[in-house]
């Protein structure tokens, strides 16, 4: 089969090429999905560069990709709750890293019937984007009346948070550029703010929640803008404490100016590291047929153009989700 894989470590031209490989095989709790498409991440051009190469280490040659949506072609012995021909999509685990490609091996643990109205890549938009949004959101337990900063609003996790926040009923305001406002406006924001001409800090002010997607200044600028005993909760920004020892970080300390603004705040600061999960994807699933969530697609790329796919998404302004289509 062909599959989009990351030779080396290197620019995203070097690093990605599309190979000749084995079919992947199945275990007892595996399905095999013929795949329709898959969507992109930013992780995924980041472990291609190398830049996380400590923390997530790789085989290389390894295939590149964890979100999916495709047809269920086989079963493994155990399998029990799905049927061939299922249409599913699923947050791969690390191990089975590699959905940009004809075929792939799910463990059933990770993988949930896809939403109804949605075609596959809409379905493929969803997974990783919308369990982290989702995760990083319920873990400083987001609720009616929250006044909330989501950055980066017309991102892929932006634009899914924004639409959870107001599921939950919270007040929206969020960040974007100036091209961006309008849609990201359409999505439910209560107040978007144009980084281009406006400066964050001084409209949202007082905020509950900052759902930090950026990092580095902006992790730490976020305390200047909740009150007294808010949160701050980040996917991109150092561990918190608990965090670090899920990962394995032995003898973790906070940076110090984090640290200190936690403790002047009283605030609550959490650090989500999105775990693939096939319940809150049935959720998604409900919601996204419900009408209460939709999937933001950017442009979708045939699978040969797979590279230049993952170009335009390192770029960094990506509206929604970027999408490599097999069908
Ligand atoms: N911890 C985890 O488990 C986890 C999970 C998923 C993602 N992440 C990380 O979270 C980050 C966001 O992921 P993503 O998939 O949403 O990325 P993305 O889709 O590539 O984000 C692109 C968006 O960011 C916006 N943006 C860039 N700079 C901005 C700024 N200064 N202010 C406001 N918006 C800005 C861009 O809008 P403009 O074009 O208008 O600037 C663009 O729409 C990435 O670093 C990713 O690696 C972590």
């Amino acid at each position: 089969m062909k599959a989009l894989q990351i030779i080396q470590y290197g620019t995203l031209k070097d690093s990605l090429s599309i190979q000749e490989v084995e079919k992947p095989e199945i275990k007892a709790n595996d399905i095999l999905v013929e795949v329709k498409a898959a969507s992109l991440n930013p992780i995924d051009y980041k472990l291609a560069e190398g830049h996380l190469k400590d923390m997530v280490p790789l085989n290389l040659p390894t295939t590149i990709g964890y979100d999916v949506s495709g047809i269920v072609i086989a079963l493994g012995d155990d399998v029990q709750n799905f049927e061939l021909g299922d249409e599913i999509y699923a947050r791969v685990p690390q191990e089975q890293m590699g959905t940009v490609a004809e075929y792939v091996a799910i463990n059933v643990k990770y993988a949930a019937k896809k939403p109804l109205n949605s075609s596959f890549e809409e379905a493929a938009a969803l997974p990783l984007a919308g369990l982290t949004a989702i995760q990083a959101l319920e873990r400083v337990g987001i609720k009616k009346d929250d006044r909330i900063l989501i950055h980066a609003g017309s991102g892929g996790v932006g634009s899914f948070a924004i639409q959870y926040a107001k599921i939950k009923g919270a007040i929206v305001y969020t960040t974007t550029s100036t091209k961006n406002v309008d849609w990201v406006k359409a999505l439910g924001a209560d107040r978007v703010i144009d980084y281009k001409t406006e400066n964050y800090q001084d409209v949202a002010e007082n905020l509950d929640i900052v759902f930090d997607t950026l990092g580095n200044d902006y992790t730490l600028d976020a305390f200047n803008i909740i009150k007294d005993g808010g949160s701050v909760t980040s996917i991109v920004g150092p561990p918190d404490e608990e965090t670090a020892k899920q990962m394995g970080m032995t003898d973790y300390t906070l940076p110090e100016k984090l640290a200190q603004l936690i403790e002047k705040k009283l605030a609550t600061y959490k650090l989500t590291w999105m775990q693939p999960n096939a319940a809150q994807l049935q959720t998604v699933a409900t919601m996204v047929d419900a009408g209460a969530i939709k999937p933001i697609i950017d442009l979708i790329y045939p699978f040969e153009d797979g590279v230049s796919a993952y170009e335009y998404l390192a770029e960094g302004s990506a509206k929604g989700k970027v999408i490599i289509s097999l069908t």
